[in-house]
């Protein structure tokens, strides 16, 4: 074991989630561009009904990734308190926006403050997708019958938070690519097999 491995401030908890979840909805996002989804039948014959299939697949296993970071929330007030900091304290998350306004990145890291907040909201947001992508999972219909009138009316729903998705992974990737910028260690999330 480096030096390094032993500095690695993410839990490794923290870090497999990270990864499932960040896998997971970047390919929910790029497979929703050119997947087309047919209602009736399970169909494999083209690229694109085969992306629809695998839109399915890895959004039912990002959901399972979801429910363990949920549980893992809810089992470790640490953590729940950076990502969802209800009762304060408000400090880190206004001297982030003041440093943010003059330009100045603050460290990378698990810490409270504006990206722990943007994260937490991050989750919520994409936690609204997997359910109701697990809800039209359940009710897609088998054998050639119609369409029903619950999975016509989940697919709004399913798609209403899309565009706000894409906005929080364009933020994220572009907030990261600043701190690589800086080697400021950003990368440390995606060290999986360091202790
Ligand atoms: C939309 C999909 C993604 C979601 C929902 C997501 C969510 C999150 C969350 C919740 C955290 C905080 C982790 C914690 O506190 O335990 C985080 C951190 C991080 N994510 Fe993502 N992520 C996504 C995609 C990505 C991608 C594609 C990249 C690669 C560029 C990335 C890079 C990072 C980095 C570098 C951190 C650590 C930030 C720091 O050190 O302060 N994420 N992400
Ligand atoms: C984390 C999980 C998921 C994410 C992030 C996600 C993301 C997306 C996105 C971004 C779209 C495009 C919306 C639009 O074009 O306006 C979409 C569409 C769709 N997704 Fe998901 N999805 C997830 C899980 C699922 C699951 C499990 C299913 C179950 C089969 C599913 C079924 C669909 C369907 C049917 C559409 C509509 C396609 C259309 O009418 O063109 N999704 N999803």
């Amino acid at each position: 074991m480096s030096d390094d491995s032993r500095d690695n401030p993410w839990p490794r908890e923290a870090r497999w989630l990270h990864a499932g979840i960040a896998f997971g909805v970047t390919w929910q996002l790029f497979s929703s561009l050119w997947m087309t989804p047919d209602f009736q039948h399970a169909d494999y014959g083209s690229i694109t009904q085969l992306l629809f299939s695998t839109h399915a697949w890895i959004g039912l296993t990002t959901a399972l990734f979801l429910l363990w970071e949920w549980l893992w929330i809810f089992t470790t007030p640490a953590i729940r308190a950076q990502l969802f900091p209800l009762r304060g304290p408000w400090r880190p998350i206004w001297d982030d926006l003041r440093a943010l306004l003059r330009g100045r990145l603050r460290p990378s890291g698990p810490a409270p403050g504006l990206a722990a907040i943007v994260h937490g909201l991050g989750l919520l947001l994409v936690s609204w997708m997997a359910l109701t992508g697990t809800a039209i999972f359940f009710f897609l219909p088998q054998g050639g019958t119609p369409p029903g009138a619950i999975l016509q009316a989940l697919i709004p729903l399913h798609k209403a938070l899309a565009n706000l998705v894409w906005a929080y992974w364009i933020g994220h990737v572009a907030f990261t690519l600043l701190h690589a910028l800086r080697r400021d260690g950003i990368w440390n999330i995606f060290r999986l097999f360091e202790l």
